[in-house]
């Protein structure tokens, strides 16, 4: 099968793209290098560098006729959308309707698109979070994230399209970007190992459901079938601390560093776990790697040089 892939030189990305090619896929990628990474993007895949707003999708999808299309370009920085509110909207939500009037016009017949767990409840009223919880995001990206969410609803009711929204928690391992603001399990292994002093933010006892990518790219992958569609979590299920992340990648990269606290984040909630037996039950779906096993992974990948 053909799939056209967004933000395929990213973390998740170029995961995904890696998968699909083992797979015997046919992979094209669109990505504006603005976060991915150029020489993380398999060889094997077509590679356009390209914005998600641009005119030129159109051509793109006109000559290439994928099948189906996972959208995983994103501003994906809780931070940076609360102080460039804008620019994520422009990014996240007008981006997105590009391409899926794009992707509508030339044939894609399935959409699977990244959303997220961890910022579209809100602060949870229900632990783990169902994905019929109550919507009340607190950062702009939250909301930009949701807005996907509706106008892929919107098309596949309008077109026929099909589609899946996945609302991934926080995602873990390799290649993620360890210098921004968004992974803290990629910050907090880098600094370590660089001997530097990580800052743990708030007082540590804010709770996350963290995933390894591996996981996520599985999937990603069950839900491209074309006869399933509808909003699923991608999560562990578990609910996990900052400090207990801390803690398990302190003893395993041997570092000395001290507990140092910092200001809690804008707009991030306090705490977030997700429900995930409707993925599981829908397609067998589970996760394969357990939070030490990840870290650890996570850890040999930057003791490589990341
Ligand atoms: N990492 C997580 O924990 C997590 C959690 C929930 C949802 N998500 C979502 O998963 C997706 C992938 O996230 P990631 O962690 O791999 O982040 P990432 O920043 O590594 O990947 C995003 C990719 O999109 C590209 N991109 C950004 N803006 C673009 C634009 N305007 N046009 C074309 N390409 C653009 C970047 O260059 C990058 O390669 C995002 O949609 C993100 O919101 C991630």
């Amino acid at each position: 099968m053909k799939i056209l892939v967004t933000g395929g030189a990213g973390f998740i990305g170029s995961h995904v793209v890696d998968r699909l090619i083992q797979e015997g896929n046919e992979v094209v990628v669109v990505d504006n290098l603005s976060t991915g990474k150029r020489k993380q993007v398999n060889k094997k895949a077509v590679f356009y560098k390209l914005d998600i707003q641009s005119k030129r999708i159109d051509k793109i999808l006109r000559n290439e006729r994928p099948r189906a299309l996972i959208h995983l370009a994103a501003q994906m920085d809780v931070r940076h959308s609360t102080e460039h509110p804008q620019f994520d909207a422009q990014v996240n939500i007008l981006g997105t309707i590009n391409l899926l009037e794009h992707a509508v016009r030339h044939g894609v017949r399935k959409v699977a698109f990244a959303s997220s767990g961890g910022a579209i409840y809100g602060e949870q009223e229900v632990f783990p979070a169902p994905e019929n919880h109550r919507t009340e995001p607190v950062s702009p990206y939250g909301i930009s994230k949701l807005a996907g969410e509706k106008y892929l609803a919107y098309f596949a009711n309008a077109t026929g399209l099909r589609y899946v929204a996945l609302r991934l928690a926080n995602v873990y391992g390799p290649r993620q970007d360890s210098e921004g603001e968004a992974g803290v399990i990629a910050i907090f292994t880098r600094k370590m190992l660089q001997n530097e002093q990580p800052i743990i933010n708030g007082t540590g006892k804010q709770t996350r459901d963290f995933i390894y990518v591996d996981d996520v790219v599985e999937a990603i992958l069950v839900t491209l079938g074309e006869d399933v569609q509808g909003i699923f979590n991608v999560g562990t299920g578990q609910e996990t601390t900052i400090n207990d992340g801390y803690r398990i990648l302190k003893e395993l990269t041997n570092s000395q560093c001290k507990d140092l606290f910092g200001a809690a984040k804008k707009g991030e909630q306090y705490r977030s776990v997700l429900d995930v037996r409707k993925i599981r039950e829908t397609f067998g779906w589970d996760t394969q790697v357990s939070f030490q096993e990840g870290l650890t992974k996570t850890v040999e990948y930057f003791k490589g040089g990341g």
